[in-house]
């Protein structure tokens, strides 16, 4: 089986994370965000995945070749000249998609998260004799999506609208897709969205169909969905897996630390926090609902709470970082400094306080 990621977009709205790495290459739960998606794929016998690209596919390639071999998984590129939107890339791509079996294959947006039921969704795809499935999951605030309108019982999907201005409904797309290879007929070859032209229309066909997604899901492509997102995925990790958990008379909740990383004395570390490979966390250090990259230092009695720390960033000893401080790689913020909301584009050292949400470029 297949499948393919989107993978395109710049990633704007994850800066200045993504001034560094492609956005399915920024960490989350301390692995690239893309590899929690191969993985699951890998998980129920996808052989091939296909990336759909517009942007440094150099870096990506390189960087996936390495668990290419460790997963065992034949991973390619498919490169845009220009930008073709959420439909153009299966055009593009579809003599990798298409191998004459009639197999559906997978297409995923690659910045969810969310517990993966892939096999549910074959199975449910198999049942309804449609052309196309969705996941979709419930949202409070569906105008920043493509929501859904089906029929409960056999999920037969009557409406999609992306992005609502009126309210329709409150399930919405959840950029998990699985699709026949007819589909393809139906998509030509220019920059095109699949959520504004071919699902309204195989939806009009009665062909399209919506399965709920079981368990938790977020889009993490901005900051505080991406702190929110980490909350969910460790609170699934704990009913799932929860070996992979910190515990300790230090831990808060639920924390995961890379096995390479080193925690000082007296710290307090959680709830909702994620140390990664080569951290050093000093003595007397609070943490909490964050994300500490690869590489980085915090210094002793340092507090952080509700922030990302980029890779190889250093934040000095009594300092304070809080309320959506970002910062991007090899940030230092000198001892005593308070940060509140501070956006950090890489590279910066930063010797006085932030008092108010503000980049500093
Ligand atoms: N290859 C390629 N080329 N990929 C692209 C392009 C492009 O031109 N434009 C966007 N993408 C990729 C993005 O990288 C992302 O993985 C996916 O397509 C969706 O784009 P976003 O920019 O993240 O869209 P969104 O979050 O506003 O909305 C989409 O996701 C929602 C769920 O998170 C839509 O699919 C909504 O319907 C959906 O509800
Ligand atoms: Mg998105």
């Amino acid at each position: 089986m297949k499948a393919l990621i989107l993978v395109g977009g710049f990633g704007t709205r994850l800066r200045p994370l993504t001034l560094s790495f492609p956005k399915p290459l920024v960490d989350f739960a301390n692995k690239p965000m893309i590899l929690h998606q191969i993985e699951a794929l890998k998980a129920i016998g996808v052989t091939e995945v296909v990336l759909a690209i517009n942007y440094q596919p150099e870096v990506m390639l390189n960087f996936l070749k390495d668990f290419e071999e460790k997963l065992g998984i034949k991973i390619t590129c498919s490169q845009e000249t220009e930008p073709l939107g959420t439909a153009g890339p299966l055009a593009l791509a579809r003599d990798k998609l298409v191998d004459g079996s009639g197999e559906p294959f997978f297409v995923l947006n690659s910045d969810v998260i969310s517990e993966y039921p892939l096999k549910e969704m074959i199975e449910f795809h198999k049942a309804h004799g449609g052309e196309a499935s969705i996941m979709v999951t419930k949202v409070d605030e569906p105008s920043k999506y493509g929501v859904v309108v089906m029929e409960e019982t056999t999920g037969q999907v009557d409406k999609f609208v992306e992005k609502p201005k009126l309210f329709v409904g409150n399930k919405i797309n959840a950029g998990i897709y699985l699709l026949n290879p007819s589909v393809l007929d139906q998509i030509q070859l220019r920059p095109t969205s699949i959520e504004k032209e071919v699902f309204p229309k195989i939806a009009a066909e009665k062909k399209l169909y919506a399965m709920v997604l079981p368990g938790f899901w977020m889009d993490i492509g901005q900051p505080r969905d991406y702190i929110s997102g980490l909350r969910l995925y460790l609170d699934s990790l704990r009913k799932k897996t929860s070996s992979k958990l910190a515990s300790g008379p230090h831990i808060v909740g639920n924390v995961i630390v890379h096995e390479t990383a080193k925690i000082g004395e007296g710290c307090l570390i959680g709830p909702d926090v994620a140390i990664g490979p080569g951290c050093v966390v000093e003595s007397g250090v609070r943490l909490s609902r964050c994300t500490v990259m690869r590489g980085a230092r915090i210094k002793k009695h340092t507090c952080i709470s509700s922030s990302i720390i980029g890779w190889h960033s250093t934040v000095g000893q009594w300092a304070r970082v809080e309320n959506m401080t970002i910062l991007g790689e090899d940030v230092h913020v000198c001892d005593e400094v308070y940060s509140n909301g501070g956006v950090v584009l890489p590279h910066k050292e930063i010797k006085s306080s932030i008092l108010k949400p503000e980049i500093v470029m």
